[in-house]
């Protein structure tokens, strides 16, 4: 089912926050630790995915301790996820590729919903359902800034979220892009929180 019509969700948080740092997390204990390093690295929205079991239980404590920055949830790729996401507090969902059925859910909860797309045919389909704020992914993979552009020119109307090889060196080069409307990644996303520290430090400040 395809939810085609005006969307009236919010994107202005990207507007202010040009870095989406994605966070894996083995444990939700690491939540606090991590997030907050990249807040006090200058970073204040953060994308936990639901790539590991503990998403939900991270996205709960980070939503509830951490009151500047806004937490969102990524690689949702089900209804189900959805609703634990939003339940736990998600500000925004991501997702690697379209799903009707999460954007439905997004929709409901009016929760802004960012679909991932690769090629034109995607960016097509994810208009057709009201979407042209887009996760580029793989965009390093698919050919990064050279392809973004490429797909890019024949959607002005569409603002891009590239991630997946994403990095310190690059970041730069796709936000110079007018269709780029923030990059997301996990490069500063450490094990350690000192490094995770350092590197949004460096990324918040290599951006100023
Ligand atoms: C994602 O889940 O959005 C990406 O896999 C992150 O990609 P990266 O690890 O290359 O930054």
């Amino acid at each position: 089912m395809c939810y085609k019509q005006v969307l009236y969700m919010d994107y202005s948080f990207l507007n202010d926050n040009k870095l989406v740092p994605v966070v894996v997390l083995d444990s939700a204990q690491d939540a606090l630790p991590v997030l907050g390093a990249l807040r006090e690295g200058g970073i204040k929205v953060a994308e936990i995915t639901f790539r590991t079991a503990c998403a939900r239980e991270a996205i709960a404590l980070a939503c509830t301790n951490i009151k500047d920055m806004l937490v969102g949830a990524g690689t949702v790729i089900n209804a189900e996820q959805c609703a634990q996401a939003i339940s736990a507090g998600a500000k925004f969902v991501v997702s690697p590729g379209f799903s009707a059925e999460v954007a439905g859910e997004c929709k409901r909860a009016d929760v802004p919903y960012l679909p991932g797309v690769a090629t034109a045919t995607e960016v097509m389909a994810a208009k057709a359902c009201g979407f042209d704020i887009l996760k580029f992914f793989p965009a390093g993979a698919m050919g990064g800034v050279k392809t973004l552009k490429a797909i890019a020119a024949a959607f002005p109307d569409v603002r891009f979220l590239p991630t997946g090889g994403v990095n310190a060196e690059n970041m730069k080069e796709y936000l110079a892009l007018d269709c780029v409307v923030a990059v997301g990644g996990s490069w500063m996303v450490k094990k350690d929180v000192e490094s995770t520290l350092r590197l949004s430090r460096e990324a918040t400040e290599a951006l100023k």
